[in-house]
């Protein structure tokens, strides 16, 4: 019998529902040749959702994402709902999506590929090879600490706050996911905080500090993030994986994105203890280009990767399916964001077509 498996897909916003349809097909390609069969179940997030609805998050979307066995997410946003208040943004619609199921965990891969490394703004010798895996935490921190809000004072001046907070059982947490990452891959963990500053950050530093002795073989630096930053542009290839809280991890996986040249081509995971996880591109809705068959599918695809490889524990499926996008690349096929001279330039779905043939 084949394994069935329930999949929430949510095409959100711009490029999205071009790119996810692009996935739908090659996760049934994958379907057939692994045995699995997919059931899809679409909804509503982002600002397509506030059109429809009036919220980005609409109750019925997270009670199909709680009942599915993994989410797959294309892109929220667009320059239609950026002056809405915040609780009407699309982004409010991830955030809570983030938080409603739980979602911890976020792994934000950043690969510079052999076949692209000319995308990349920084010097071949800096960049080759570069392999890193930013863990970044993503229902804590400043983004949800308490209090926060804007309040007048007694002044009547006016008074932006927000609080970056962490206990200990969120850092443990996410220190596990980190270093048993790293324990997968190059058996390096950099942990990255301001605890010359914040007491928030010592109080991370101590735990990961802690959690090091249950994973001996498992190197540990740890860095303040202002060096990070710095270390990411100047020698990226010292990093393996990466820890750190959602604010920092914000920045320096954009950063670490950036490295290669090809936001396009980025996936990602968010992970959560029990239930499904989401797997979404890194890139955002690209809304200059949506509905002109330009955007490059390749990031969703490589989600779909993901889903299977750490939502459903398919990793032959996510292989198969990472070494077709090298193949498509090798066959020297780009989408415009990839685009270099030589190179034949497709469409999204002729890019889509191509990555089937190359499954087959
Ligand atoms: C990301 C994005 C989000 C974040 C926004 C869209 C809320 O920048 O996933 O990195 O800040 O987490
Ligand atoms: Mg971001």
């Amino acid at each position: 019998m084949a394994q069935q498996y329930r999949i929430t897909l949510l095409p959100g916003d711009g490029i999205g529902p071009e790119i996810i349809a692009v996935a739908i097909d090659v996760l049934k390609v994958i379907g057939e040749k692994f045995a699995l069969t997919f059931k899809f179940q679409e909804a509503l997030i982002g600002g397509s959702a506030i059109d429809a609805t009036g919220e980005p998050l609409p109750p019925k979307t997270l009670e199909l994402c709680k009942n599915s066995d993994a989410v797959l997410l294309a892109a929220i946003g667009g320059y239609k709902w950026d002056t809405l208040p915040r609780h009407l943004r699309p982004e409010t619609g991830l955030l809570s999506l983030r938080s409603s199921l739980g979602l911890f965990a976020n792994l934000r891969p950043a690969t510079i590929l052999p076949q692209l490394i000319d995308a990349s703004t920084l010097k071949r010798e800096v960049v080759e090879g570069v392999d890193m895996m930013v863990v970044r935490e993503l229902t804590g921190g400043v983004y949800f600490g308490q209090p926060r809000g804007i309040f007048t004072t007694e002044t009547g001046e006016r008074r932006g706050v927000n609080t970056m907070a962490y206990t200990e059982s969120e850092i443990d947490r996410i220190g596990k996911v980190a270093f048993e990452t790293a324990r997968k891959r190059g058996k390096k963990l950099c942990s990255v905080d301001k605890s010359n500053v914040l007491e928030v950050s010592q109080l991370w530093r101590d735990r990961i500090t802690e959690l090091s002795k249950d994973y001996t073989d498992v190197e540990l630096s740890h860095l303040y993030v202002d060096n990070a930053a710095m270390q990411l542009v100047r020698n990226p290839k010292q990093f393996d994986t990466i820890v750190t809280s959602n604010l920092f991890g914000d920045i320096l996986s954009d950063a670490a994105a950036m490295l290669t040249g090809s936001i396009g081509m980025l996936p990602s995971a968010s992970l959560g203890a029990l239930g499904p996880g989401v797997f979404e591109p890194v890139h955002g809705s690209a809304p200059d280009i949506a509905g002109q068959d330009k955007a490059n599918p390749l990031a969703q695809i490589l989600s779909a990767a993901m889903m299977l490889r750490y939502g459903l524990d398919q990793p032959a499926a996510a292989d198969r399916i990472e070494q077709a996008v090298l193949k498509v690349l090798d066959q020297n096929y780009r989408t415009g964001d990839i685009m270099s001279d030589g190179k034949t330039l497709l469409g999204c779905q002729a890019m889509g077509q191509a990555l089937i043939k190359a499954l087959m």
